[in-house]
Protein backbone atom coordinates (compact mmCIF):
# COMPACT_ATOMS: atom_id res chain seq x y z
CA UNK A 1 0.00 0.00 0.00
CA UNK A 2 0.78 3.26 -1.07
CA UNK A 3 0.52 5.63 2.27
CA UNK A 4 0.79 9.85 0.73
CA UNK A 5 0.25 11.75 3.63
CA UNK A 6 -1.07 15.36 3.16
CA UNK A 7 -1.40 18.48 5.20
CA UNK A 8 -4.85 19.31 4.76
CA UNK A 9 -7.93 16.91 3.03
CA UNK A 10 -8.22 19.52 0.39
CA UNK A 11 -3.88 18.93 -0.15
CA UNK A 12 -5.15 14.86 -0.41
CA UNK A 13 -7.82 15.37 -2.24
CA UNK A 14 -6.28 17.18 -4.95
CA UNK A 15 -3.86 14.29 -5.36
CA UNK A 16 -6.74 11.94 -5.66
CA UNK A 17 -8.43 13.65 -8.06
CA UNK A 18 -4.98 13.87 -10.31
CA UNK A 19 -4.98 10.06 -10.19
CA UNK A 20 -8.32 9.72 -11.15
CA UNK A 21 -8.45 12.29 -14.14
CA UNK A 22 -5.07 10.15 -15.22
CA UNK A 23 -6.94 7.54 -15.70
CA UNK A 24 -9.76 9.33 -17.28
CA UNK A 25 -7.80 10.53 -19.71
CA UNK A 26 -5.40 7.76 -20.61
CA UNK A 27 -9.24 5.84 -20.70
CA UNK A 28 -11.91 7.39 -21.68
CA UNK A 29 -14.33 4.68 -21.35
CA UNK A 30 -12.66 3.71 -18.00
CA UNK A 31 -14.86 2.68 -15.48
CA UNK A 32 -14.49 4.66 -11.88
CA UNK A 33 -15.82 3.05 -8.74
CA UNK A 34 -17.12 6.04 -6.57
CA UNK A 35 -18.01 6.25 -2.65
CA UNK A 36 -20.40 8.67 -0.85
CA UNK A 37 -20.09 10.54 2.69
CA UNK A 38 -17.97 13.35 3.58
CA UNK A 39 -14.73 12.26 2.76
CA UNK A 40 -14.86 12.62 -1.52
CA UNK A 41 -16.41 15.97 -0.99
CA UNK A 42 -13.16 17.58 -2.06
CA UNK A 43 -11.88 14.95 -4.57
CA UNK A 44 -14.70 15.69 -6.39
CA UNK A 45 -14.75 19.49 -6.15
CA UNK A 46 -11.58 18.72 -7.50
CA UNK A 47 -13.21 16.98 -10.65
CA UNK A 48 -15.75 19.16 -11.25
CA UNK A 49 -12.98 22.07 -11.55
CA UNK A 50 -11.37 19.80 -14.12
CA UNK A 51 -14.17 19.37 -16.17
CA UNK A 52 -15.35 22.90 -16.37
CA UNK A 53 -11.54 24.16 -16.79
CA UNK A 54 -9.39 21.51 -18.24
CA UNK A 55 -11.74 19.53 -20.48
CA UNK A 56 -11.82 16.89 -17.86
CA UNK A 57 -14.55 14.63 -20.26
CA UNK A 58 -16.36 12.26 -18.85
CA UNK A 59 -18.68 11.45 -21.42
CA UNK A 60 -16.99 7.76 -22.31
CA UNK A 61 -17.09 7.00 -18.82
CA UNK A 62 -18.64 4.34 -16.79
CA UNK A 63 -19.27 4.61 -12.75
CA UNK A 64 -20.06 1.97 -9.97
CA UNK A 65 -21.17 3.58 -6.31
CA UNK A 66 -19.58 1.11 -3.81
CA UNK A 67 -22.99 1.20 -1.88
CA UNK A 68 -27.12 2.32 -1.29
CA UNK A 69 -29.24 2.25 1.37
CA UNK A 70 -31.91 -0.29 1.67
CA UNK A 71 -35.55 0.97 1.24
CA UNK A 72 -34.41 4.64 0.10
CA UNK A 73 -35.58 5.52 -2.99
CA UNK A 74 -33.15 7.58 -5.53
CA UNK A 75 -34.80 10.73 -4.90
CA UNK A 76 -35.06 10.83 -1.01
CA UNK A 77 -32.71 13.42 0.27
CA UNK A 78 -30.36 11.13 1.97
CA UNK A 79 -29.93 8.27 -0.57
CA UNK A 80 -27.06 7.63 -2.14
CA UNK A 81 -28.54 8.01 -5.55
CA UNK A 82 -29.33 12.17 -4.88
CA UNK A 83 -26.00 12.32 -3.45
CA UNK A 84 -24.03 11.55 -6.19
CA UNK A 85 -26.45 13.51 -8.46
CA UNK A 86 -25.83 16.57 -6.76
CA UNK A 87 -22.56 15.97 -5.87
CA UNK A 88 -20.91 14.84 -9.12
CA UNK A 89 -22.97 13.69 -11.81
CA UNK A 90 -25.57 16.53 -12.40
CA UNK A 91 -21.94 18.89 -12.80
CA UNK A 92 -20.30 17.00 -15.28
CA UNK A 93 -20.19 15.67 -18.65
CA UNK A 94 -21.41 11.59 -17.56
CA UNK A 95 -24.37 10.28 -19.34
CA UNK A 96 -26.77 9.13 -16.60
CA UNK A 97 -27.34 6.04 -18.16
CA UNK A 98 -23.37 5.30 -17.37
CA UNK A 99 -23.98 5.61 -14.01
CA UNK A 100 -24.89 2.95 -11.57
CA UNK A 101 -25.71 2.75 -7.81
CA UNK A 102 -26.62 -0.63 -5.95
CA UNK A 103 -30.38 -1.40 -5.68
CA UNK A 104 -31.38 -0.64 -2.11
CA UNK A 105 -35.36 -1.21 -2.95
CA UNK A 106 -35.63 -4.47 -5.24
CA UNK A 107 -37.87 -7.19 -4.73
CA UNK A 108 -35.08 -9.73 -4.96
CA UNK A 109 -31.87 -8.17 -3.11
CA UNK A 110 -30.11 -11.06 -3.77
CA UNK A 111 -30.52 -11.28 -7.35
CA UNK A 112 -29.84 -7.42 -7.52
CA UNK A 113 -26.73 -7.70 -6.26
CA UNK A 114 -25.52 -10.45 -8.61
CA UNK A 115 -27.01 -8.40 -11.69
CA UNK A 116 -24.78 -5.25 -10.21
CA UNK A 117 -21.57 -7.65 -9.72
CA UNK A 118 -22.31 -8.91 -13.68
CA UNK A 119 -22.62 -5.18 -14.35
CA UNK A 120 -18.94 -4.39 -13.34
CA UNK A 121 -17.53 -7.39 -15.31
CA UNK A 122 -19.21 -6.32 -18.59
CA UNK A 123 -18.43 -3.11 -18.08
CA UNK A 124 -14.61 -4.33 -18.05
CA UNK A 125 -13.63 -4.16 -14.41
CA UNK A 126 -13.54 -1.38 -12.06
CA UNK A 127 -10.55 1.38 -13.15
CA UNK A 128 -10.04 3.32 -10.20
CA UNK A 129 -12.14 2.85 -6.79
CA UNK A 130 -12.34 5.29 -4.78
CA UNK A 131 -12.82 4.56 -0.91
CA UNK A 132 -13.44 6.18 2.07
CA UNK A 133 -13.15 4.85 5.82
CA UNK A 134 -15.44 4.37 8.56
CA UNK A 135 -14.38 4.92 12.32
CA UNK A 136 -14.39 0.69 12.50
CA UNK A 137 -12.34 0.28 9.79
CA UNK A 138 -15.37 -0.50 7.32
CA UNK A 139 -14.85 0.44 3.86
CA UNK A 140 -17.92 0.34 1.51
CA UNK A 141 -19.88 -0.91 4.16
CA UNK A 142 -18.52 -4.26 4.88
CA UNK A 143 -18.72 -3.39 8.38
CA UNK A 144 -15.93 -5.39 11.15
CA UNK A 145 -16.13 -9.12 10.17
CA UNK A 146 -17.12 -8.89 6.92
CA UNK A 147 -15.89 -11.84 5.28
CA UNK A 148 -12.68 -10.81 3.26
CA UNK A 149 -13.87 -12.80 0.37
CA UNK A 150 -17.32 -10.86 0.23
CA UNK A 151 -19.42 -9.60 -2.74
CA UNK A 152 -21.91 -7.23 -3.64
CA UNK A 153 -24.52 -8.36 -0.78
CA UNK A 154 -26.72 -6.49 2.22
CA UNK A 155 -25.41 -5.73 5.34
CA UNK A 156 -26.61 -4.56 8.56
CA UNK A 157 -24.89 -1.71 10.01
CA UNK A 158 -23.50 -1.16 13.43
CA UNK A 159 -24.67 1.36 15.43
CA UNK A 160 -21.86 3.40 15.65
CA UNK A 161 -22.34 3.68 11.79
CA UNK A 162 -25.94 4.50 11.66
CA UNK A 163 -25.15 7.22 14.59
CA UNK A 164 -22.32 8.47 12.30
CA UNK A 165 -24.40 8.82 9.48
CA UNK A 166 -27.24 10.33 11.58
CA UNK A 167 -26.14 14.07 9.91
CA UNK A 168 -27.66 12.84 7.36
CA UNK A 169 -31.12 12.44 7.79
CA UNK A 170 -34.00 14.57 9.88
CA UNK A 171 -33.57 12.40 12.38
CA UNK A 172 -31.04 9.73 13.52
CA UNK A 173 -34.42 6.93 13.68
CA UNK A 174 -34.81 7.42 10.14
CA UNK A 175 -31.13 6.10 9.17
CA UNK A 176 -31.93 2.74 7.72
CA UNK A 177 -30.60 -0.42 9.53
CA UNK A 178 -29.69 -2.10 6.10
CA UNK A 179 -27.49 -1.28 2.85
CA UNK A 180 -26.31 -3.00 0.21
CA UNK A 181 -22.73 -2.68 -0.67
CA UNK A 182 -19.86 -3.98 -3.05
CA UNK A 183 -18.18 -6.31 -0.97
CA UNK A 184 -14.41 -6.89 0.00
CA UNK A 185 -13.39 -8.87 -2.57
CA UNK A 186 -15.36 -6.94 -5.57
CA UNK A 187 -13.19 -4.03 -4.33
CA UNK A 188 -10.21 -5.92 -4.29
CA UNK A 189 -11.07 -6.48 -7.98
CA UNK A 190 -10.22 -2.82 -8.73
CA UNK A 191 -7.21 -2.25 -10.66
CA UNK A 192 -6.49 0.70 -8.46
CA UNK A 193 -8.09 1.74 -4.74
CA UNK A 194 -7.82 4.89 -3.53
CA UNK A 195 -8.52 5.24 0.13
CA UNK A 196 -8.95 8.69 1.51
CA UNK A 197 -9.11 9.66 5.17
CA UNK A 198 -9.33 12.91 7.19
CA UNK A 199 -9.92 13.67 10.33
CA UNK A 200 -8.54 12.58 13.89
CA UNK A 201 -11.53 10.60 14.18
CA UNK A 202 -9.77 8.01 11.67
CA UNK A 203 -6.67 8.01 13.24
CA UNK A 204 -7.56 4.14 14.58
CA UNK A 205 -8.62 2.98 11.59
CA UNK A 206 -6.18 4.24 9.49
CA UNK A 207 -3.37 3.16 11.58
CA UNK A 208 -4.57 -0.33 12.01
CA UNK A 209 -5.25 -0.50 8.13
CA UNK A 210 -1.76 0.92 7.42
CA UNK A 211 0.29 -0.62 10.13
CA UNK A 212 -2.01 -3.38 11.35
CA UNK A 213 -2.56 -7.16 10.87
CA UNK A 214 -4.95 -7.96 7.98
CA UNK A 215 -7.96 -9.15 9.95
CA UNK A 216 -11.99 -9.47 8.87
CA UNK A 217 -12.18 -7.40 12.00
CA UNK A 218 -10.52 -3.87 10.18
CA UNK A 219 -11.97 -4.61 6.27
CA UNK A 220 -9.55 -1.78 5.21
CA UNK A 221 -6.83 -3.65 6.23
CA UNK A 222 -7.62 -6.31 2.98
CA UNK A 223 -6.04 -3.75 0.76
CA UNK A 224 -2.76 -4.32 2.04
CA UNK A 225 -3.17 -7.28 -0.02
CA UNK A 226 -3.59 -4.89 -3.30
CA UNK A 227 -1.31 -4.38 -5.12
CA UNK A 228 -2.18 -0.64 -6.42
CA UNK A 229 -3.68 1.30 -3.36
CA UNK A 230 -3.25 4.27 -2.14
CA UNK A 231 -3.94 5.36 1.24
CA UNK A 232 -4.13 9.27 1.11
CA UNK A 233 -4.22 11.03 5.01
CA UNK A 234 -4.32 14.48 6.05
CA UNK A 235 -2.28 15.45 9.30
CA UNK A 236 -5.15 14.20 12.01
CA UNK A 237 -5.68 11.08 10.16
CA UNK A 238 -2.30 10.05 10.01
CA UNK A 239 -1.27 10.43 13.91
CA UNK A 240 -1.65 7.32 14.85
CA UNK A 241 0.76 6.35 12.37
CA UNK A 242 4.39 4.63 13.59
CA UNK A 243 6.42 5.10 10.52
CA UNK A 244 5.19 8.56 9.27
CA UNK A 245 8.35 9.88 8.89
CA UNK A 246 8.89 7.27 6.36
CA UNK A 247 6.24 7.23 3.96
CA UNK A 248 7.07 11.52 3.97
CA UNK A 249 10.46 9.96 2.54
CA UNK A 250 9.34 7.96 0.07
CA UNK A 251 6.94 10.52 -1.20
CA UNK A 252 9.40 12.83 -1.43
CA UNK A 253 12.33 11.13 -3.35
CA UNK A 254 9.73 9.12 -5.76
CA UNK A 255 11.54 8.69 -9.26
CA UNK A 256 10.25 11.36 -12.10
CA UNK A 257 8.28 8.12 -13.57
CA UNK A 258 6.48 7.36 -10.57
C1 LIG B 1 -19.78 5.51 1.48
C2 LIG B 1 -18.95 4.45 2.04
C3 LIG B 1 -18.47 4.50 3.45
C4 LIG B 1 -17.87 5.85 3.82
C5 LIG B 1 -17.42 5.86 5.28
C6 LIG B 1 -16.86 7.20 5.70
O1 LIG B 1 -20.12 5.24 0.14
O2 LIG B 1 -18.69 3.51 1.35
O3 LIG B 1 -17.51 3.49 3.63
O4 LIG B 1 -16.80 6.12 2.98
O5 LIG B 1 -18.50 5.53 6.10
O6 LIG B 1 -17.86 8.16 5.65
P1 LIG B 1 -17.51 9.71 5.78
O7 LIG B 1 -16.72 10.04 4.56
O8 LIG B 1 -18.83 10.41 5.75
O9 LIG B 1 -16.74 9.87 7.02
Amino acid sequence: MEIILQPTAEAASRIAARIVARCVRQKPDCVLGLATGSTPLGLYRELIRMHQEEDLDFSGVTTFNLDEYVGLAPECEASYARFMEENLFRHINIPQESTHIPNGRADDIAFACASYENSIRSAGGIDVQVLGVGRDGHIGFNEPTSSLASRTRIKTLTQETREDNARFFDSPKDVPYHAVTMGIQTIMEARKCVLLAFGSAKANAVAKIAEGPIAAMVPGSALQMHQEAFLLADEEAAVGLERKDYYRYVFENKPEWQ
